[in-house]
């Protein structure tokens, strides 16, 4: 049976709705995401899931899980510890802050301790030079760290404590920090509104301000809205934008044909693609022909060619390409998806184990 349950198959199917349908294969990051915080890592099972809804084959999956540090492919610790050793923080003691954590928890990089608690791992620039040295707990930061310092914040989370970051949104578990990077919100009372920005990521404002060039009213200490005031305020902005729409006009009366009217044309609705419009755009004259070097043989009939409609193209390329692999189509195919979930969940029935899998509607055995 597998480990994913119809919530987790119940999530998969929001984040692809996320994304246009013939462009489901879009969702792969995020789904990765999902599996992850099902397992805290992405397993072969993972692998086979992601697949299996995407109309994807594995090694497709395969290639991008593989390409991401942030996507673990053994088990992982509760808490997922990157010390930054890069340029920046190495001059500024990155190096003795990993080093003092690896001698102290006995694990090397990308190792877990026998606990299960703590995964070390060294990480390049974290983005936050201005801070350095830094570390990260689940990706949130801890500033100017010293040795004793991150030795405090590991034991600390040894002893089932949870350290408050420096910065942003406070402690979570890496399975919890997944959910979150597949995109569904953190719904801890005031998960997103912990901290303001520290002085050194504010040093270009206050340079901006004493040379008068700041934006008028801007406030950096405006609070991050949690999901729910965010849709809150987005439904009442909606709401009284709605109410402050002028009437509609009523129709103007069309002149007809032939009154020798002055009003200017209007222009036809330009229904090209957009990748065709900024071919043309890029290339106006496409279509004349002129010789580039001598003894170039080139049409010198002045015939345009025919418009060629990039996702028509790309379609007719997604149809061409034929199933690789595990017989799962290379390329996103439209109803693989929907397909794909019946199939397995008739598989299971036939094996008399019931459907391991649920339909759109159903419930999981
Ligand atoms: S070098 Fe460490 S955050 Fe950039």
């Amino acid at each position: 049976m597998s480990v994913f349950t119809e919530e987790t198959r119940e999530r998969a199917r929001e984040i692809i709705a996320r994304y246009p349908a013939d462009r489901s294969r879009s969702a792969l990051l995020p789904l990765l995401h999902l599996v992850q915080s099902e397992e805290g890592y992405v397993s072969p099972s993972g692998v086979e899931f992601c697949a299996e809804v995407l109309g994807l084959n594995k090694a497709q999956v395969g290639a991008v899980a593989t390409f991401y540090t942030m996507y673990k492919r053994k088990p992982t610790g509760d808490y997922l510890v990157s010390v930054c050793t890069n340029t920046m923080c190495n001059v500024l003691g990155g190096q003795e802050v990993y080093d003092t954590l690896a001698e102290h928890l006995g694990v090397g990089h990308d190792e877990t301790t026998a606990d299960g608690k703590i995964t070390l791992e060294h990480a390049e620039c974290l983005a936050a030079c201005d801070y350095g040295p830094v570390m990260t707990v689940n990706y949130d930061f801890f500033d100017n760290v010293d040795p004793q310092g991150a030795l405090g914040v590991v034991e600390e989370l040894r002893a089932g404590g949870r350290p408050m970051p420096t910065r942003g949104a406070r402690l979570c578990t890496l399975k919890e920090m997944a959910v979150q990077l597949a995109g569904f919100a953190d719904e801890r009372d005031g998960a997103v509104a912990d901290g303001g920005p520290g002085e050194p990521t504010l040093r270009g404002l206050r340079l901006a301000e004493q040379h008068g060039i700041s934006v008028p009213g801007f406030d950096p200490n405006t609070p991050i809205r949690s999901k729910a005031e965010a849709d809150k305020a987005a439904a009442e902005a909606k709401a009284k934008a709605e109410a402050a729409k002028p009437a509609p006009a009523p129709e103007p009366a069309k002149p007809a044909a032939a009154t020798g009217s002055t009003a200017p044309d209007v222009k036809a609705p330009d229904d090209k693609s957009p990748q065709v419009r900024t071919a043309e755009t890029r290339q106006p004259d496409a279509g004349t022909a002129v010789a580039d070097a001598p003894g170039t043989k080139v049409p010198t009939d002045s015939t345009a060619p025919a418009p060629r409609d990039a996702q028509a193209a790309e379609a007719a390329g997604v149809a061409a390409n034929p199933p690789a692999g595990d017989g799962k189509p290379a390329g996103d195919e439209a109803g693989a998806q929907q397909r794909n979930l019946k199939e397995a969940e008739a598989g299971a029935g036939a094996n008399g184990a019931g459907p391991a899998v649920a339909s759109e509607t159903g419930v999981q055995k």
